[in-house]
Order: C-alpha cells, then sequence, then structure tokens
C-alpha cells in the first residue's frame, strides 16, 4: 500500500464489488455534481462519534449499530425512519439498563445502499441479468433494463439520505427521543409479548429509577440529556465514486472526511490485503468498521489494524466480528489474543446477522433468532474468557412487523416467513425481535456487571 494517500489515491489498488457503469463518461459526470452537493455530517460531529467509541474501547460504554440490510427507494416513507429509530431507542435504554453504561447508537440508515454480491449474475427459469446491487446502482426488479447499472440513481440516494438524515436529526433533538416516552413504547411492547412475564422485572426497575430521578428533579424539562440523544448514522462505504464525490477537506483541521456518514465501514468481501477499499478508508478521518469473518486470519487482522490505524488510537476502528453461530469458538479465541498482545485498541462488535443466514424448507433465505442469539451469547462469553470487552452489537433490522427472520416470541414459522416477506436484501429482525435481542443481552450484561462488582 502506498504511503501517499489522496481521495483517489485507492484507483491504483483493487477493486472489487464495483458496478461496471455502461457510460463511464455519464458516471463520471454525476461523480462531477456529487462533489458540489453539500455534506451531509460535519467533521465535528465524526470527531464527536470517535471520542464516544473510544469510551466503547476503554469498556465504558457500549455501541448499537442497526438499521436495513439495503435502504431501498420503494421503502423510503417517514414512518419507517420513525420505526425503526424508535425500536433502536428501544433497545438503547434496556442495554443501558443492564449494563449501566451509555450507549453509542448509530444508525444503518441515511445512505446503506449499496450491496456486495457473492455472484455478478442472478440466474432465473434461465436467463441471466447482471446482480442487484443495490438502490444506488440498479433496480432489483428482474428485467434487464432494471438491471443495468445506472449513475444517476447516485443522486436519489443522496437525497434520500439528506431527508432522512434531516428527520432523525429532528427526531433525536426535538423531544420524540424523550426517556420518559421511550419507556412508555417498551411498557406497551412488553405487556404484548409472549415473553411478557419474563421482562416485568426489568420494566418494573426502569419505571422506578425514572420515578425516583423525577422526584429528584431529575427530568427531561430539567436535563437535556433525557429529552433527547445523540444519533448517528453509518453505511458500508463500497462506491468508491460516490464515497470519493463526498469526502472533503475539513476546513478546521486540514483533515479529509468522508461526510456521507458518521462512521462508514468495510464490508468482509472488501477488506482484504491490498484492497481499494481499505485504502481508501485509511485517509479518511471518521471512525471507521471493519467486517471480520471465517477467512480473516490473526496476522491479516493485524496488518489491517495497522493500515487502519496506524496511530492506534481508540475509537477510530471498530472491529465487527461475524462468524455464525457454529465459527465463534474455533475463530474469536486467537483474533482477540493477537489484539491484545500488540497492544490495539480497538471497539470489538458482534454481527449475529451475516453467518447465520440459512435458507427455510419453504425457499426464504431466513435467519433463525436462536442462532442470532447464541452466536452473541457465545461472543460474550469467548471475550469474557479471553479478559477483552465485547463493546456492542451490530444488527440488521426493521421497526416493522416484517417476517423475515424465523423464531423470537411471536416464533415466525418457516410457513410464515411468505407474510410480510419484504427486504431488498438480507432478512431483518422485525420490531419484536430486536427488542427480544436488547433485553436477552441485557441480562447477559447485567449478569456481567454483577461479576464485575464482586470482583472489584
Ligand atoms: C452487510 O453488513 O450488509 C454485509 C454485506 O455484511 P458482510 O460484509 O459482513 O457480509
Ligand atoms: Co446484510
Amino acid at each position: 500500500m502506498s504511503a501517499k494517500w489522496h481521495p483517489e489515491s485507492w484507483k491504483a489498488a483493487e477493486a472489487r464489488q464495483m458496478p461496471t457503469w455502461p457510460d463511464p463518461a455519464r458516471a463520471a459526470a454525476v461523480e462531477a455534481e456529487l462533489k458540489g452537493f453539500p455534506p451531509l455530517v460535519f467533521a465535528g460531529e465524526a470527531r464527536v462519534l470517535t471520542d464516544r467509541l473510544a469510551q466503547v474501547a476503554a469498556g465504558k460504554a457500549f455501541l448499537l449499530q442497526g438499521g436495513d440490510c439495503a435502504e431501498s427507494f420503494a421503502e423510503f416513507h417517514p414512518n419507517n425512519i420513525r420505526d425503526t429509530f424508535r425500536v433502536l431507542l428501544q433497545m438503547a435504554v434496556v442495554l443501558t439498563f443492564g449494563s449501566h453504561m451509555p450507549v453509542v447508537k448509530v444508525g444503518r440508515m441515511a445512505g446503506q445502499f449499496a450491496k456486495p454480491r457473492s455472484a455478478e449474475t442472478e440466474e432465473q427459469a434461465g436467463v441471466v441479468l447482471p446482480a442487484y446491487r443495490g438502490d444506488i446502482v440498479n433496480d432489483i426488479n428482474f428485467e434487464e433494463a432494471a438491471r443495468a447499472p445506472d449513475p444517476e440513481r447516485q443522486k436519489r440516494a443522496y437525497m434520500q439520505a439528506a431527508a432522512t438524515l434531516n428527520l432523525l436529526r429532528a427526531f433525536a433533538s426535538g423531544g420524540y427521543a424523550n426517556l420518559h416516552q421511550v419507556h412508555k413504547w417498551n411498557l406497551d411492547f412488553m405487556g404484548r409479548s409472549p415473553w411478557a412475564e419474563r421482562y416485568a422485572e426489568v420494566a418494573r426497575r426502569i419505571g422506578e429509577a425514572l420515578a425516583f430521578m423525577e422526584a429528584c428533579g431529575v427530568s427531561p424539562d430539567t436535563v437535556p440529556q433525557l429529552q433527547g440523544t445523540e444519533f448517528y448514522t453509518s453505511h458500508e462505504a463500497l462506491l468508491l465514486g460516490f464515497e470519493t464525490a463526498l469526502t472533503r477537506q475539513d476546513s478546521l483541521t486540514g483533515e479529509w472526511y468522508d461526510t456521507s456518514a458518521h462512521m462508514l465501514w468495510i464490508g468482509d468481501r472488501t477488506r482484504f490485503p491490498g484492497s481499494a477499499h481499505v485504502e481508501f478508508l485509511r485517509g479518511v478521518g471518521n471512525p471507521i468498521g471493519m467486517k471480520v469473518g471465517p477467512t480473516t486470519t490473526a496476522d491479516d487482522l493485524l496488518r489491517l489494524i495497522d493500515t487502519l490505524n496506524p496511530a492506534n488510537r481508540a475509537g477510530r476502528l471498530t472491529l465487527i466480528t461475524r462468524f455464525g453461530a457454529d465459527r465463534v469458538e474455533s475463530h474469536l479465541p486467537a483474533l482477540i489474543r493477537a489484539v491484545k498482545r500488540e497492544g490495539r485498541h480497538v471497539v470489538w462488535s458482534c454481527d449475529p446477522m451475516h453467518g447465520n443466514t440459512v435458507k427455510s424448507a419453504t425457499g426464504f433465505k431466513t435467519r433463525p433468532f436462536e442462532r442470532i442469539l447464541s452466536e452473541v451469547r457465545q461472543v460474550f462469553a469467548v471475550h469474557r474468557a479471553e479478559g477483552s470487552f465485547a463493546g456492542g452489537i451490530h444488527v440488521e433490522m426493521t421497526g416493522q412487523n416484517v417476517t423475515e427472520c424465523t423464531g423470537g416470541a411471536v416464533a415466525v414459522t418457516d410457513e410464515a416467513l411468505a407474510d410480510r416477506y419484504h427486504t431488498h436484501c438480507d432478512p431483518r429482525l422485525n420490531a419484536g425481535q430486536a427488542l427480544e435481542l436488547a433485553f436477552l443481552l441485557s441480562e447477559e450484561l447485567a449478569a456481567e456487571r454483577k461479576r464485575m462488582d464482586e470482583a472489584a
């Protein structure tokens, strides 16, 4: 990897998973236009997020990252944005309660459009067309014209990201995120859940804590932190032309930031040594994530960490592990040991989704809730055994009542998957399943906390 970075130095490296635009001149014209569009986030916000993540790396905060696998133009609606945001807040309250730690909230929202694919093409009934690569590249309909990559779509994605981010900022600071309100939503959810009894105690104790605080004069009226929340955006930095067009030099520090989101991550298919995606992200000041999968060796991981975070700054790099429930114990310990041995500061987050995708008996791509939960639990157990901190989770979820993952309290069966299977890419946890995961994880965090208190 060359020492000299500039926003286009990635062009000399190997770029996988990028579309081949049929009309490169048109694509270049769109990118030139995007270069003149306003940044979506401000560099200072990305720096604050790095500070928050440094707290996670130090074991003093927890990271919750979640949202759609792929945002789509068709599902662009204020209710969808609101409902996903609301479920993330609800999960965060439950996790805060369990861990006694602040929860850093990062949406896979306002820009999560481009998808890496395992095959270049898709075949249906003998017809072969280019694979769907996300709405920012082509259309999901299986028709020749629809599947042709169209660079103009990048402008629509930018506009949708801008409008989504605007609403998220309004919700986060305008009163919608009021802690008392979020607790009421949780009570409502818990009351309706088949696992209501299990949640009753947690709900009661959160309610008591809020009542006690209120009696002491600590309420949303007096303490701004209870009225609003910090909320950050993230997506996989896959479409490097688009990301480069939104990469700007910060006027305060002179550093380069990718202003398409606060945090960007590198996917499992593009994190190989020598990758253009690694080259691009190493030079931006944003906090970055990297997926770590079953094919990541300890040596590769250390080399990538050196490239992406040479100054070893805590909060700069989040490792998002995604092995699959049956491969956590065989893969994670060696990586944790290598990172510890070299004294590298990272956030360890668990993506329990991407290693647990299976095909249902009814032919749907799905993920069993039990396997998702099992991966999370094993990751926590391994970190505990290795004396390291499991700092977060990364989930594909939605605030809608979809039927894409099987299991959960209101058990979604293989047969029921057809009812409301709406995802444009991978199966997401629905609102209930996402909250259930937060509750079960919160029990783990509370147990962990008790162990630490006893040991102290
Ligand atoms: C994703 O997060 O949607 C994704 C494609 O994950 P991974 O790169 O880990 O496969
Ligand atoms: Co996905």
